[in-house]
């Protein structure tokens, strides 16, 4: 028997995370990377001392209940953890743990490589060029919308809507507003050249792109609703980097289809993998498989907050990212 505690991890991680990983616990690796059933999930809950899920496994409240739990932890690998039902979590007495700071820039990128995308129609663009279907250089091809010097709306004033107004303010030249839900102190928002609007209406009526950084669930559910999309500026964009249900897809498509907006720009989805076939048919969307901490330094920096957090717990000490 082992004297280290046994940790289960639910998908694939950066190679070299994975080695310390072994190293220091009793590891069990997803070797085939398949998503893990509900059942397998329960089992894990109850056969090892840490669970290390990430936003491709759903931890809703029946998981924790019934008894027979083992896990004392949940590393989860993202800064996002609306995947866990944190509250039962909590009352299971599990304490649960994520990795803010170190994807920071890359998904506001993510966010910057969308509004670009979308604005510049390159997804469009790339699709005529690979479908052979280019005829060259005109006046009038493939008109897109100019961005520097317009205005930037961020939902939700936190890390990443910060690291993505400093992009378009000192970037882009841009306007920048935001709605934050608590209040931000002036001289801290003006470093990122922005300034705090009242209500999410207020800067959805001002901005030409709208950018989500606020966290999924709760509240936020269905935050950007058909009401509220008609209150954006026909010829403005919306980036979704946060949480698929942040948006009402349905609506959405709607929006799309009916010039109630001009485009979007979407990295989340409601039901992940699954993106309906309404929103792949459109040509005013660009599309992007939920990559914005896909990078190499940000993909090993959060495999290792996480064993910060499962090595401090495991030595008695509070885990630095603790959220329940
Ligand atoms: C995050 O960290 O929240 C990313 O979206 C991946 O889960």
């Amino acid at each position: 028997m082992s004297s280290k505690p046994s940790i289960l991890v639910t998908r694939r991680w950066p190679q070299a995370v994975e080695q310390v990983l072994s190293e220091r616990f009793e590891t069990t690796l997803n070797e085939a990377d398949l998503p893990m059933s509900p059942a397998g999930l329960a089992a894990a809950l109850r056969s090892h001392d840490a669970v290390l899920p990430t936003v491709s496994d759903r931890l809703p409240a029946d998981l924790f209940s019934g008894g027979g739990l083992k896990a004392k932890i949940l590393g989860n690998y993202g800064v996002g953890y609306n995947h866990i039902d944190v509250a039962a979590a909590k009352a299971a007495g599990i304490v649960v743990t994520n990795t803010p700071g170190v994807l920071t820039d890359c998904t506001a990128d993510i966010a910057m490589t969308l509004l670009l995308s979308v604005a510049r129609r390159a997804g469009e663009g790339e699709r005529e060029v690979r479908a052979g279907q280019w005829s060259g250089w005109r006046p009038t091809h493939m008109i897109g919308a100019k961005v520097t010097g317009k205005t930037l709306g961020i939902v939700g004033f936190g890390r990443i809507g910060k690291a993505m107004a400093k992009r378009c303010h000192f970037g882009f030249d841009m306007d920048v507003v935001f709605y934050n839900r608590s209040r931000i102190d002036p001289a801290e928002a003006s470093r990122y050249g922005a300034r705090q609007l009242e209500t999410v209406e207020d800067v959805l009526k001002a901005a030409d792109f709208v950018s989500l950084h606020c966290p999924g669930g709760g509240e936020n559910r269905h935050l950007i609703n058909a009401e509220r999309l008609a209150m954006m500026k026909r010829h403005a964009y919306l980036v979704n980097t946060a949480r698929g249900d942040v948006v009402d897809e349905t609506a959405l498509v709607d929006a799309l289809r009916n010039g109630v907006i001009r485009g979007a720009g979407l990295d989340v989805f409601e039901a992940e993998p699954n993106v309906p076939e309404a929103l792949r048919e459109l040509e005013n969307v660009v599309l992007l498989p939920h990559l914005g901490s896909a990078t190499e330094e940000t993909r090993v920096a959060m495999g290792m907050k996480v064993v910060d957090n499962i090595t401090a717990f495991f030595a008695g000490r509070e885990p630095p990212d603790r959220v329940a």
